[in-house]
């Protein structure tokens, strides 16, 4: 039976076909270019690298690689491959098994992270609008889907996410780029703990372009917070504030003309800012103080000068300042006084003196800058402190990824001290770039074993020096030049980079040019030659935006601010610290720095961002901007350094896996060494020594060329065994469908069982009550088992225990039977293990409790208290006595006190009881024999004493009458004497006295009362007295 294609997939129904088509889009290589570029033949051309890009862009194939760094091409639309499932596609795959994506470099570098247990970094890099704030917002949110949280830290992933909105709302604008340009550098440190779960993070900022607070291009907006304020705030916000809706009201808002973009809803942004702020952990009273700021830099940007008729100025916008002092918290008159004046320190002492009018407005400007700027300071060290590692313990064994989100080299029609300061920037990631790419590969070289090639690339390090270098490069000139006392301008500065730097190949000014140049340069620009290409800078304002100075006394009025906010943006020290801070150049040097140290220490990967068109329009592919941006990017050089030897390069078994089916002897396994199946492998392609090098584990193949070849071989192989392979897919599909099918319906018949049991349960529940019935026979049957199940494992282990599972209802009879049974049961086993001389006691046990519970109060102590057989043994008793008594055996005695019946006198007494009578010694001599027959009863009292009588025959001559006597054991006396003598019945407790008989029919009473201590002595009346204890 043969099956065609066609009929198979008709066969396999819904499920499998969809699995075929997207697991066939899955690993298929993109067929458009080639989705690496160190594969092109033609490496060093730029045409063909801009010609590849601009054939996968077409496709909407945004991402290319130059081996592992990432080239992405703005797509400016949305694109269905970010999805969850797209997530789950990349996650674990290598690298080159499935088409470029940024999912790749994130699971890539995190995979790397926790497997080489190495800090990574992710640069991300590229011109205005080219998509780097986007690709880092893919990557976090990359990880927030696809990494296990911390069950502690479930919500930083949140926090992380949300602070995204926060930092836009205040550091990103409109500008003619980008509708939503980041105006400042950001490097955020993601920290994964051990298991891999993100539990930490931080930020750092870099220079925001604070110069936009006050004014901005024409078509450029302020930042996007100012008209989210206006445009979302609520009408009591707004009038707390003292605002108005229209943005145009504002002069900081007007200067680009612009406060409208289509691509912008204001509105739902000024929601998601309010809804993330609370989340990042900022208080009520926080967010209403932030707002109390920006509403103050509106108000700022208002107040206006005039001047006076002696030229002094003066504020002409009460309104205004009375919203500062009131939004601000400070005092009104000093901001008037610091808004028109200014206080220097010159020798040490202060001096005040005027503004004028130019003047009051920078100082009005400056103040704006800097109280927006530090507030954007403050806010990302609060979300710092947000998405701060704190759980305990974490920091064990964790990793670090740092994302960094910087912008990309500059070049506008106009570049001043920002472009300079950015490009700056692009050569220090371009030397650290360089350094790290080449150290991997020499590196990758040394640890296979093969030669390194020396690769030809340019040094930027000059570039470097000539901005940064102590002393002599044009950061440390332009410094010492806003230092220099005297006239220092824009000019001076140029003049004397002139006199230092003049001769550097590469710098050049108006007047160091050649005419050619000359011709094209003004007169206030230098030129730096970056490693990227020409930068034409404009000298003006490059002293005051690197003096970035505020007056001392603004300073002074914000330090007393009642904005805690403002308090905490504008410290007290500062004021008081005679020491100038640092220029902004230099400040900038000093983080680009420590960001050089952090980026060092880690792993570095790599996007570059392209911008296809400057009209943000998808599809449209502009070369001359590509290839503007591929030099500025540097991508050449990237590629050069990349492909330094060798284009390709795979692990031993990673090669030998695809390509096996190609040679008779790998095919289909090798069993041996690895590097001899790759070598019989490339042998049998007919590879020359000079096309390929074997390493330790890995294959370097020189020219793309050759692995195209044996690509296409495989390709060809493939469509060959095209048929044999459906149809044994085919077969492996009708047995695992076999097999699936019958695991999935005993599965079914399982739950349905299940069910159905569920049901008959639920229903038997409900008429639980009612009669056994076959409604409910299940569920009772159920309870029953249940309890005998429980009670089997709870039963009572000893008679005493009285421990009983409650029965359900319909079993409390047979429960009462049960708890019976067991009981009789126990008590069997129990008298069955009882030891003669155990069960002689117990008896006598039973006979004294029957006699005396709760009948005597003395009776409680001693049930605890063992019966001895005798309490005098054979050596105590007289041996005449024994002699006398002759075959009567003593069988318990016991010494006594007998009391006598007139006079009542103690006299001491052995108690012996024989078998058949009992009688009282006294030393040598029975006293008095007493036959049990003849005895009448015993009395004792109900107290603690241990007094009994014996009550005799009174009738005729001889009998002396009862006998009195005292027992230290009298339970114990007594209860044997009444078992030996057959009276157990005729033992009386009795409440009172006891009356006794005396000789000739007289009577004798005993009283009893209860005392102290025990006592029996004569009493009144001629009564025997008898005390008893307690
Ligand atoms: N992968 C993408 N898919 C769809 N649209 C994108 C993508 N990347 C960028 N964009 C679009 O391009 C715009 C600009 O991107 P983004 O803000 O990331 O640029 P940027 O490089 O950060 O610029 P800047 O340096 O000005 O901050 C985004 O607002 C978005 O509309
Ligand atoms: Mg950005």
């Amino acid at each position: 039976m043969f099956f065609t294609p066609l009929l198979f997939l008709q066969e396999m129904g819904v499920e499998g076909r969809l699995r075929l088509v997207m697991e066939s889009a899955l690993t298929a290589r993109d067929r458009v270019g080639v989705q690496d570029f160190v594969l092109l033949e033609n490496y060093t051309s730029e045409a063909a690298f801009i010609e590849n890009l601009r054939r996968r862009f077409k496709e909407s194939l945004i991402y290319t690689y130059i081996g592992s760094v990432l080239v992405s091409v703005n797509p400016y639309k949305e694109l269905e491959i970010y999805s969850k499932q797209h997530m789950e596609r990349y996650r674990g795959v290598s690298f080159y098994e499935i088409s470029p994506h940024i999912y790749a470099l994130s699971d890539n570098t995190y995979r790397s992270m926790r497997t080489e247990r190495k800090d990574q970094c992710i640069l991300i890099s590229g011109e205005s609008g080219a998509g780097k704030t986007e690709a880092s917002k893919k990557i976090l949110l990359y990880y927030a889907v696809t990494c296990p949280a911390h069950d502690r830290m479930a919500a930083l992933g949140d926090r992380l996410l949300q602070s995204n909105p926060v930092l836009e709302a205040f550091g990103n604008a409109k500008t003619l780029r980008n509708d939503n340009s980041s105006r400042f550098g950001k490097y955020m440190d993601v920290q994964f703990d051990f298991r891999g779960a993100p539990v930490g993070s931080h930020i750092l900022n870099y220079l925001l372009e604070k110069s936009r607070v006050v004014h901005q291009n024409h078509g450029e907006r302020n930042f996007h917070i100012f008209y989210q304020l206006l445009d979302g705030g609520e009408e009591d916000l707004l009038k707390r504030l003292d605002l108005e809706r229209n943005p145009q009201n504002y002069q900081y808002l007007v200067k680009g003309n612009c406060p409208r973009v289509s691509s912008i809803n204001d509105k739902n942004d000024w929601k998601a800012v309010m809804k993330a702020l609370p989340i990042i952990g900022f208080t009520e009273e926080e967010v209403q103080e932030l707002l109390n700021i920006i509403a103050s830099v509106l108000h700022l940007g208002n107040t206006q000068f005039g001047e006076g008729e002696d030229g002094e100025t003066h504020i002409t916008t009460e309104t205004q300042i009375r919203n500062l002092t009131r939004l601000l918290g400070v005092d009104g008159s000093a901001l008037r006084e610091a808004l028109t004046h200014k206080k220097l320190i010159a020798k040490g002492e202060e001096m005040i003196s005027p503004l004028n009018f130019e003047q009051a407005g920078s100082a009005r400007d400056a103040l704006a800058k800097a109280v927006y700027g530090r507030t954007f300071t403050w806010l990302v060290e609060k979300i710092n402190q947000s998405l701060a590692l704190k759980v305990y313990n974490s920091s064990k064994g964790s990793s670090v990824i740092g994302l960094l989100d910087i912008y990309g080299f500059e070049v506008l029609q106009h570049n001043s001290f920002e472009q300079f300061c950015i490009n700056y920037c692009n050569e220090k990631l371009q030397q650290l770039f360089i350094e790290l790419t080449l150290r991997s590969e020499q590196e990758e070289y040394e640890t296979e074993g093969i030669a390194w090639e020396t690769v030809q690339y340019f040094d930027n390090k000059i570039i470097c020096d000539l901005i940064e270098e102590k002393h002599k490069g044009i950061i440390s000139i332009l410094d010492e030049e806003c230092l220099r006392p005297g006239e220092a301008c824009d000019i001076s500065f140029l003049e004397k980079m002139e006199d230092t730097l003049g001769g550097h190949p590469h710098f050049i000014t108006h007047k160091l040019a050649n005419g050619k140049t000359r011709r094209i340069m003004s007169r206030e620009e230098f030129r730096l030659l970056h490693y990227a290409g020409e930068v034409n800078y404009n000298v003006s304002g490059f002293l005051d935006k690197n003096n970035d100075s505020l007056y001392r006394n603004l300073k002074e009025v914000m330090c007393q601010s009642s904005n805690q906010i403002v308090r905490q943006c504008f410290r007290k020290e500062e004021v008081i610290d005679q020491k100038r801070p640092e220029m902004a150049a230099t400040q900038f040097k000093n983080s680009l720095m420590k960001l050089m140290e952090i980026l060092i220490s880690k792993e570095p990967s790599y996007v570059r961002c392209i911008k296809p068109n400057d009209a943000k329009q998808p599809g449209r592919f502009d070369e001359v901007l590509v290839r503007h941006q591929v030099k500025y990017l540097g991508l050449m050089e990237n590629l050069r350094v990349r492909r330094a030897g060798f284009a390709y390069r795979r692990r031993f078994e990673a090669f030998l896996q695809r390509y096996k089916p190609l040679c008779p002897e790998t095919w289909p396994n090798w069993h041996g060494r690895l590097a001899d199946g790759v070598s019989t492998l490339v042998n049998h392609l007919g590879y020359k020594p000079e096309e390929y090098k074997l390493g330790r584990s890995k294959i370097f193949i020189r020219f793309p060329k050759t692995l195209f070849t044996t690509e296409d071989a495989l390709e060809a192989k493939n469509c060959v065994g095209y048929n044999t392979c459906w149809y044994v897919s085919y077969i492996v599909i009708v047995i695992q469908s076999a097999w699936r099918g019958m695991k999935a319906r005993r599965r079914a018949k399982r739950r349905r069982q299940a069910a159905e049991l569920i049901r008959r349960f639920i229903k038997g529940f409900i008429y639980r009550h009612e009669e056994y019935c076959p409604e409910n026979e299940y569920f009772l049957d159920h309870v029953r088992y249940s309890f005998l199940k429980k009670l089997r494992k709870n039963l009572p282990k000893s008679v005493l225990d009285k421990s009983w599972p409650t029965p359900p209802p319909s079993l409390i009879e047979a429960s009462e039977h049960l708890r019976w049974l067991h009981m009789q049961n126990m008590m069997r086993k129990y008298c069955r293990r009882i030891q003669p001389e155990w069960r002689k006691q117990m008896e006598q046990k039973v006979v004294a409790s029957e006699i005396f519970k709760d009948q005597k109060d003395s009776y409680p102590q001693s049930v605890g208290k063992l019966f001895l057989g005798t309490r005098l043994e054979n050596e105590q008793i007289n041996l005449k006595v024994i002699q006398t008594l002759g075959n009567d055996k003593v069988q318990y005695g016991v010494p006594v006190t007998k009391y006598d019946r007139r006079g009542f006198k103690a006299r001491p007494r052995q108690l012996l009881l024989t078998s058949s009578f009992a009688v009282l010694v006294d030393r040598t001599k029975i006293k008095q024999r007493i036959d049990y027959p003849a005895l009448r009863g015993i009395s004792l009292s109900s107290l603690r004493d241990g007094i009994f009588v014996l009550h005799l025959p009174n009738e005729g001559q001889q009998q002396k009458g009862d006998v009195v006597l005292h027992c230290d054991h009298v339970i114990e006396a007594v209860t044997k004497f009444a078992m030996m003598s057959g009276r157990t019945n005729h033992v009386n407790i009795s409440l009172g006295s006891i009356r006794f008989a005396l000789a000739r029919g007289k009577e004798g009473i005993v009283d009893f009362i209860r005392g102290s201590e025990l006592k029996v002595a004569k009493g009144k009346r001629g009564h025997l007295l008898v005390v008893s204890q307690g």
